[in-house]
């Protein structure tokens, strides 16, 4: 398989890296790089030598794919390659344009001169992937751009636009376009100049205070990264460049060796591939028609529309919100422009891009004025009734080919498509709150959206830039339904005996920003007691009631009401154990007959999470969601789950599903409520055959 294009250019061997999407450093193409550098360096014609990439990309870095498989180190590695063109006796010129990040920016540094596009983007992100550049970027980066700029994109992943870096020993030429041409045209001046070719590695570092400088960022980055360690690796391996070359190489190859193997790397690794898997339905192709969305209408001024409204506002998208009370369109919009106004006075934005956003903002009354939104987003009062209404009003107004979009949580989205005479068109889209911020979005496809539909929902994703997960219709779709699994489970440790605390505390030591009891507070507990109510009323036969009910009959509502699981001081925000609570639970144990024991936080986290890990695995099995990998995405960007363990489902890999479903046996065999402990099918015969949750 050909990866690359070898050109001779009157002397001038040129190297160009074809190997989409991203030119990344797999196997082939290192092996095909090597190959071309040793035949040009065999050829008497060849004088000087440009690698280059095509002008999206130049390289995306080292194949993530390879990454714990035999290939990552199979010969020649990126290493070998950078040795090799250290040493290369002839110039060697990286013409970069478009992406250079990781292994691809490693490469370019050891070129012995680099040219760029003004627009190129260089960085070296591999702290994302909770690890450190191991090709020999953490000891010429900062030769070529200074210790304190190197340390800075290095440590925090940074990417910098080509021009940006201009005043900087990295680029020797910066041009705006035809970065190949102006590599062979500078190598000819360079061999006309007959300059020995400059190596990365024999530029001294200089710096004064280095040493002080690196200690006040060791406390820093050490304070700011509790839970990863590859940022304080990244400073280790950069303090490294003060020492001879070669050695800080060594240093910066063994701690590069002792991330690649630490679980949190695992865990970002993972959360990297799993963000990409969710963005592909089987089915939707390149080829699937994609509809353009142009025009945006949105149904409801109230916490969702607003934020929702500002999500497509933010990418340029012009938005009519709709409302039926006047009063509450003019809160909308203040609400935006409240919030817009914040954004610049943290230096955000600036008056001009508020000013434009605003600008794209329509308001009306009148269902008539959506006639030529290609899209329009439903978030009304969640009652059935009412987006009865609102769809039937929408079908109406609608030109043929909008598409409709609910926000709904909990409504049945295949009979919200029912309202309308064309259910192809109909899906949900489930933002988060809040809707401008949050990342996630849940596509919820009902039984009869269109593949085209669907696809489009996607596009718009990235346009406004969500993270996409497509969800099947059910109670909750998949992540309220894994919460309410989440919630069922700690609600029982309360009865069994622990206290929010202990739960809270346990949750929050594992990685959760916040308990579900303090998280409780902050949300406000009436907003589930009115759900509960609802549910019961619907479904007499079931029994829906929580021991929340209890807090919330006392008036108890969380924070704003001074009480919940928690007590507050006057208009504080600090949560303080409060014994009413603690007889409240007592009372509701000595009803309920339950000797109160006690949980270690191991217990606590074990019960929590792989309560959240059986429903994921039921969600799984009844094909609501179309991977495992989507449910971690889900509830890391949803629902606060701990980055460092990669979401509920690759935690429970870790642990081992065995482990997960002997806990879960265990938990069943002393519950009153055994059948919500039952491991799923999929879980039992993984557990069975020993093979992974994937
Ligand atoms: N290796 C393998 N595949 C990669 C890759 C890489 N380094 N970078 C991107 N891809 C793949 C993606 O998985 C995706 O695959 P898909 O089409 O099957 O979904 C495809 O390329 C396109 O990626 P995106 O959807 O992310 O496209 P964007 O245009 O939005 O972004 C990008 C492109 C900026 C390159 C982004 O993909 C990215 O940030 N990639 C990771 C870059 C990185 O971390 N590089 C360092 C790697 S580690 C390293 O180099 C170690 C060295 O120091 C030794
Ligand atoms: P909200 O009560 O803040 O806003 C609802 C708005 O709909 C109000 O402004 C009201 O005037 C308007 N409205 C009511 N009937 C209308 C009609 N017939 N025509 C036009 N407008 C009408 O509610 P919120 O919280 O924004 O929720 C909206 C939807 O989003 C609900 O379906 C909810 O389940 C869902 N949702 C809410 C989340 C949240 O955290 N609040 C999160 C995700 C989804």
């Amino acid at each position: 398989m050909t990866q690359l294009a070898y050109q001779v250019l009157d002397g001038i061997a040129l190297i160009v890296m074809q190997n989409p999407p991203v030119n990344s450093m797999g196997h082939i193409q290192r092996r095909q790089i090597l190959n071309a550098l040793e035949r040009s360096g065999e050829d008497a014609q060849i004088r000087a030598v440009v690698i280059t990439g095509s002008e999206e990309v130049f390289s995306g870095g080292a194949d993530i794919t390879e990454f714990g498989t035999p290939k990552a180190n199979r010969q020649p590695t990126l290493r070998d390659i950078i040795e090799a063109l250290d040493e290369f006796p002839k110039p060697v010129i990286a013409a970069i344009d478009g992406i250079c990040l990781g292994g691809g920016l490693e490469l370019a540094l050891a070129a012995h001169y680099r040219i760029a596009t003004r627009r190129a983007v260089v960085g070296l992100p591999e702290v994302k992937l909770g690890l450190l550049p191991g090709a020999g970027g953490t000891q010429r980066l900062p030769r070529l751009v200074g210790l304190e700029r190197g340390l800075d994109m290095i440590v925090h992943g940074k990417k910098e636009r080509a021009a940006a870096l201009a005043d900087t020993r990295l680029f020797d030429l910066i041009v705006e376009d035809g970065v190949a041409d102006a590599a062979v045209a500078f190598a000819r001046r360079r061999l006309e100049a007959g300059d020995a070719p400059p190596r990365t590695r024999d530029i001294r570092m200089t710096e004064p205070d280095a040493e002080a400088f690196l200690q006040v960022v060791r406390r820093n980055i050490s304070a700011a990264n509790p839970r990863f360690p590859a940022p304080m690796q990244c400073v280790e391996a950069v303090a490294g460049c003060l020492l001879p070359f070669d050695e800080g190489i060594r240093k910066e190859r063994a701690l590069f060796v002792q991330l690649m193997s630490t679980p949190e790397s695992a865990a970002l690794r993972h959360v990297f591939a799993a963000e990409r898997a969710a963005a592909k339905v089987p089915g939707i192709t390149k080829e699937t028609p994609r509809r353009v969305i142009q025009r945006v209408g949105v149904v409801g001024a109230g916490t969702m529309g607003t934020g929702i409204c500002m999500s497509f506002l933010n990418a340029g998208i012009p938005v009519t919100l709709l409302d039926l009370d006047g009063d509450v369109l003019a809160r909308g919009v203040a609400t935006i422009r409240k919030h817009y106004d914040a954004t610049m006075r943290k230096g955000r934005i600036s008056a001009t891009e508020l000013e434009k956003r605003m600008s794209l903002l329509g308001t009306t009354r009148m269902y008539g004025d959506l006639k030529d939104a290609d899209l329009v987003v439903e978030a009304v009062f969640e009652d059935m009734a009412i987006k009865e209404k609102v769809f039937r009003a929408l079908d109406e107004a609608l030109k043929p080919g909008a598409i409709l979009a609910t926000n709904t949580s909990t409504l049945d989205v295949n009979v919200i498509a029912g309202f309308v005479k064309r259910p192809e068109d109909v899906l949900g889209l489930h933002f988060f709150s809040p809707a401008n911020v949050m990342r996630l979005l849940e596509i919820v496809r009902a039984d009869r959206t269109s593949a085209e539909v669907l696809a489009t929902a996607l596009a718009v994703a990235k346009t406004i830039g969500k993270q996409p997960v497509v969800s099947g219709v059910c109670d909750g779709f998949i992540g309220n339904r894994m919460l309410n699994g989440y919630r069922t489970a700690g609600e029982e440790l309360l009865l069994l005996g622990a206290s929010p605390r202990e739960i809270d505390r346990a949750l929050e030591d594992f990685g959760f920003a916040m308990g579900p009891y303090r998280m409780g507070d902050l949300a406000g507990l009436d907003i589930g007691w009115a759900i509960r109510k609802r549910r019961q009323a619907e479904h007499p036969d079931r029994d829906f009631s929580s021991v929340a009910d209890r807090l919330c009959e006392a008036g108890r509502f969380g924070q704003k009401t001074g009480a919940g699981w928690y007590r507050y001081e006057e208009g504080g925000r600090i949560p303080h154990e409060d014994p009413v609570v603690a007889d409240i639970l007592d009372a509701y144990r000595r009803e309920n007959s339950i000797e109160p024991s006690s949980f270690t936080p191991r217990e606590i986290v074990d019960r929590c999470v792989f309560a959240l890990v059986n429903e994921g695995a039921r969600i799984v099995e009844e094909g609501v969601s179309q991977r495992v990998s989507d449910l971690d995405i889900v509830y890391l960007n949803g629902y606060g789950f701990p980055l460092q363990r990669g979401g509920p489902m690759h935690y429970a890999q870790q642990v081992g599903i065995f482990n997960v479903v002997r806990a879960l046996r265990r938990f069943a065999a002393h519950s009153r409520i055994p059948d919500f402990w039952q491991p799923a099918a999929l879980l039992s015969s993984l557990a069975n055959s020993g093979e992974a949750l994937t």
